[in-house]
C-alpha cells in the first residue's frame, strides 16, 4: 500500500485518467482494462524545458473591444483541404494534434506542408524521433524539391528540442511523433501517458510563447503499450484524424476538434506514388466506377461540413442459413442497420429477421449522418427485391421509428449537388420540398414515409 502510495500511480492509456490504484474500469472514459502502472512524478527540479515560458505571466485585463484580430495570423498550408479542416489555414502559436493509424500517411502530409510553408518564405523545423535524416530526405525526394528553410533535427530529448525552437525561431515546427519524445525530469518511458502528456504540456508552452504552430504526430494504438492520443486531445488546440483503409488510396482528415474553426469539415487525399495529393471533388471519386444496373446501390448525399458529398451505399440481402440473421455495417454505423431493419419488418411488412444484410459504403467512407437512412432503407429494399434503382436516382432523408421521412438539414446544398453531378431525380423528406424552388434540371419526389419511398423500386 505504502509502495504505491508513494512510487507509483496508475494512468488510464486511453484518456490519461491517473488513480493511486489499478481499476477494471476507467471512471473517467468507461473504457475497461485500461490502467498501466507508471512511476508517480519525481520532486526533483523541473526540467528546463518544463518552465521556457509561463503562459501569460504578469499579464493584465484587457476590453474585448481592444483585442485586435490580424488577418496574416492564419497561413495557407498549400492545400486548400486541409486549410478547411483547420477553418482557414494554420493560426500562429497553435498545438495541433494529427493522430491516425502507422502508415496511413500523417509524416507525409506534414512534411508537405513543411514543404509549402517553406516554399513561400517561411522558417519551418521538423523533427523527428522516429526515422534519421536519411529516411526523411528519401521521402523528401519522392514529394519533389524542397526550396525554402526547412531544417530538419532528429532529437528526442524535449530540453534540447526546446533550445532548438528558441534559437531557430520557427513559423511552424512538426514533432514526428509525441509517443517517442521525453523530458529527462518523467522518470517514465517515453510513450508513457504521464511522458506524452508532460511533454504536451511543454510544447503547448513553446507554442504560446515562440508563436510557432507546432503541428504534433500521434500514433493511434489499439492495444498497444503506448499512451493514445486520447490523453493529449484536451490539451491541444486542434486534433485531427486521418482515416482511410491502408489497401485504398484515398485519405480522409477529419477534424475533432477545433478552437479556431468548425469540427465537421473534412479534407480528401489521395495517397500518390509522389506524396498525399487532394481531391478536389469527392463526390465524383465516390461514385465513379459505380455498377449501373445492379440491385441494391442507391446514391446517397452526407453533408460533411459546409460541403454535401454523395457517396454510394450498397447493402445486399441474403436469406439466411442458420437461425440468427447476420449483420454487418461498414462505414455506417451498426446498431442504425438493425433499427432500419426493424422498421421495415414493422412498418412495412418485409420479415427481414429470416434474411442476413450487409451494408456498405463504397469507398471507405465513414459517414453517421441520419439523413443517409432512407438511402440505407432503399439499397436493402432494392437488394431484398433484386430490383435496380433507377441510377439517375440521389436519395437523402432521416427515417424516425415509425417509418416517417423526416427533414433533413440544408437540402437546397444537397440537391445542388445532385444537379451539378447530373443526376435527374432527387428522392427526399416532403417536408423538404416547401423550402425547395421549382427546380427544371431535376425532379424532386417528395416522400412522407418510407413505403411511399419503396415504391418507387
Ligand atoms: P507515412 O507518412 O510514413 O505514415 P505515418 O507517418 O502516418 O506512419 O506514410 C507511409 C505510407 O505512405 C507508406 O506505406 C508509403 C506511402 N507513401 C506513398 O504511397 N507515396 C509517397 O509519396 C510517400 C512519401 C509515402
Ligand atoms: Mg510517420
Amino acid at each position: 500500500m505504502a509502495k504505491a502510495k508513494n512510487n507509483t500511480v496508475f494512468f488510464c492509456r486511453e484518456c490519461g485518467y491517473e488513480s493511486s490504484k489499478w481499476l477494471g474500469q476507467c471512471p473517467a472514459c468507461r473504457e475497461w482494462n485500461t490502467f498501466v502502472e507508471e512511476p508517480a512524478a519525481s520532486d526533483k527540479r523541473p526540467s528546463k524545458a518544463a518552465g521556457v515560458r509561463t503562459l501569460g505571466r504578469g499579464s493584465v485585463p484587457v476590453h474585448i473591444t481592444d483585442i485586435s484580430l490580424e488577418d496574416q495570423d492564419r497561413t495557407a498550408t498549400g492545400f486548400e483541404e486541409l486549410d478547411r479542416v483547420l477553418g482557414n489555414g494554420i493560426v500562429k502559436g497553435s498545438l495541433v494534434l494529427v493522430g491516425g493509424d502507422p502508415g496511413i500517411g500523417k509524416s507525409t502530409i506534414l512534411l508537405q506542408v513543411c514543404r509549402n510553408l517553406s516554399g513561400s518564405g517561411k522558417k519551418v523545423l521538423y523533427i523527428s524521433g522516429e526515422e534519421s535524416l536519411k529516411q526523411i530526405k528519401m521521402r523528401a525526394n519522392r514529394i519533389g524539391p524542397i526550396t525554402g528553410e526547412l531544417l530538419f533535427l532528429c532529437e528526442t530529448d524535449l530540453d534540447l528540442i526546446a533550445e532548438a525552437i528558441e534559437s531557430a525561431g520557427p513559423d511552424m515546427v512538426v514533432i514526428d511523433s509525441i509517443q517517442t519524445m521525453h523530458r529527462d525530469d518523467i522518470s517514465s518511458a517515453p510513450g508513457s501517458v504521464s511522458q506524452v502528456r508532460e511533454s504536451t504540456n511543454t510544447l503547448m508552452q513553446l507554442a504560446k510563447g515562440n508563436g510557432a504552430a507546432i503541428f504534433i504526430v500521434g500514433h493511434v494504438t489499439k492495444e498497444g503499450v503506448v499512451a493514445g492520443p486520447r490523453v493529449l486531445e484536451h490539451m491541444v488546440d486542434t486534433v485531427l484524424y486521418f482515416e482511410g483503409d491502408r489497401q485504398d488510396s484515398y485519405r480522409i482528415l477529419r477534424a475533432v476538434k477545433n478552437r479556431f474553426g468548425s469540427t465537421n469539415e473534412i479534407g480528401v487525399f489521395e495517397m500518390l506514388e509522389s506524396g498525399l495529393s487532394e481531391v478536389k471533388n469527392p463526390s465524383e471519386m465516390l461514385i465513379s466506377g459505380r455498377p449501373k444496373e445492379a440491385s441494391g446501390a442507391v446514391v446517397a448525399c452526407s453533408l460533411e461540413g459546409t460541403r454535401p458529398i454523395l457517396l454510394e451505399v450498397q447493402a445486399l440481402v441474403t436469406a439466411t442459413n442458420f437461425g440468427m440473421a447476420r449483420r454487418t455495417a461498414n462505414g455506417v454505423d451498426y446498431n442504425r442497420i438493425n433499427i432500419l431493419l426493424a422498421i421495415l419488418e414493422k412498418r412495412c411488412g418485409f420479415a427481414m429477421s429470416r434474411y442476413d444484410a450487409y451494408v456498405n459504403i463504397a469507398g471507405g467512407m465513414k459517414m453517421n449522418e441520419p439523413a443517409l437512412d432512407l438511402a440505407v432503407v432503399m439499397a436493402l429494399i432494392s437488394s431484398f427485391k433484386n430490383r435496380e434503382v433507377d441510377p439517375g436516382m440521389l436519395i437523402f432523408g432521416e427515417v424516425g421509428l415509425s417509418g416517417e421521412v423526416r427533414a433533413v438539414s440544408q437540402a437546397p446544398q444537397r440537391v445542388a449537388e445532385a444537379v451539378k453531378m447530373g443526376f435527374t431525380t432527387c428522392v427526399l423528406p416532403k417536408s423538404n420540398l416547401i423550402k425547395l424552388k421549382e427546380e427544371t434540371r431535376i425532379r424532386l419526389l417528395g416522400v412522407e414515409n418510407v413505403r411511399e419511398a419503396i415504391g418507387l423500386i
